[in-house]
């Protein structure tokens, strides 16, 4: 197992084809209502490529939703630099999808007009059938015409994640989608994640606090510091894909749970802000 300080010696976390998503020297400062200052992240850099599902794990508030949300366009007050295809990154893109934590369904509008939202929003017409076919990919089929308030959270998230596609977008952000479920739902909602990333060939970056999820269902895994929030290893899960939840008896599988685990939990976490960048 490598040292919490051989780990923190790559700059970039790097993919393994030309990326889609290239990040560097991202740093922000959040002003607070006090008039102090509260440094979120400090000179990250991250590759992500084209197809590729990349998770995200690190403690509460090191500033992973921070990320996602530069990564969305919902934050433009940064320092550093984000490129998609090589190509400055400013503001919402229609090249990105985002999933909350929250589904955020509109309750007095059908599944299928949820999922028709963007749609409207980007004034593109004629998305009706595309829609029921998302909603089929994500396992509702039959359901359009239902009201959020008549389906279960998961299937609420399933309509999250439908809608997050309607666009086409090259990249899928999921900042902790299956954190309000409960285990048995949240394993079900993985294997169907792992199988929709596959179906829409989407490029996918997930935000979790489970890092059973995080290797479950990705190629690479992240790890950042405490805030303000580093990349302090990348971890890439050579299990082969696709995964069912039989692999959670593998031993690999256990070890670079246990292998995260411990970079998360006190061997080397201490010591992660005093290394020199
Ligand atoms: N709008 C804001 N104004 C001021 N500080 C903020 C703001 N948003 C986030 N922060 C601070 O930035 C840090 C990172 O927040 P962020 O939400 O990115 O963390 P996180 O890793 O997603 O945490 P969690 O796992 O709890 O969701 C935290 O210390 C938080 O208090
Ligand atoms: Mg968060």
């Amino acid at each position: 197992m490598s040292t919490v300080l051989e780990a923190a010696r790559p700059a970039i976390a790097t993919p393994r084809a030309a990326p889609l998503i290239a990040v560097r020297e991202l740093s922000k400062v959040y002003p607070t209502a006090k008039g102090e200052r509260v440094q979120a992240l400090s000179h990250i850099a991250l590759d992500i490529a084209e197809g590729e599902f990349v998770s995200l794990v690190g403690p509460s508030g090191c500033g992973k939703t921070t990320v996602l949300r530069i990564l969305a366009g919902l934050i433009g007050d940064y320092a550093g630099s984000v490129a998609v295809r090589g190509r400055a990154h400013c503001g919402p893109s229609r090249e990105v999808g985002v999933v909350f934590q929250d589904a955020n369904l509109m309750p007095w509008r059908t599944a299928l007009a949820n999922v028709l939202l963007p749609a409207e929003v980007l004034r593109l017409k004629g998305q009706e059938a595309r829609a029921k076919e998302l909603l089929a990919m994500v396992g509702l089929a039959g359901f359009e015409r239902k009201l959020p308030g008549e389906l279960s959270g998961g299937m609420r998230q399933r309509v999250a994640i439908a809608r997050a596609l309607l666009h086409d977008p090259a990249l899928l952000l999921l900042d902790e989608p299956f954190g309000a479920l409960d285990a048995m739902t949240r394993d079900t909602m993985n294997v169907e994640l792992a199988r929709i990333a596959a179906a829409s060939r989407k490029t996918v970056f997930l935000i979790t606090h489970s890092i059973a999820e995080a290797v479950f269902l990705s190629d690479r895994v992240l790890v950042m510091s405490p805030r303000p929030g580093r990349i302090v290893e990348e971890i890439a899960i050579d299990l082969p894909k696709p995964r069912g939840l039989d692999i959670i008896a593998d031993r690999r599988f256990a070890d670079t749970v246990v292998r995260i685990r411990r970079l998360l939990d006190g061997e080397g976490t201490a010591q992660l802000p005093s290394i020199a960048h």
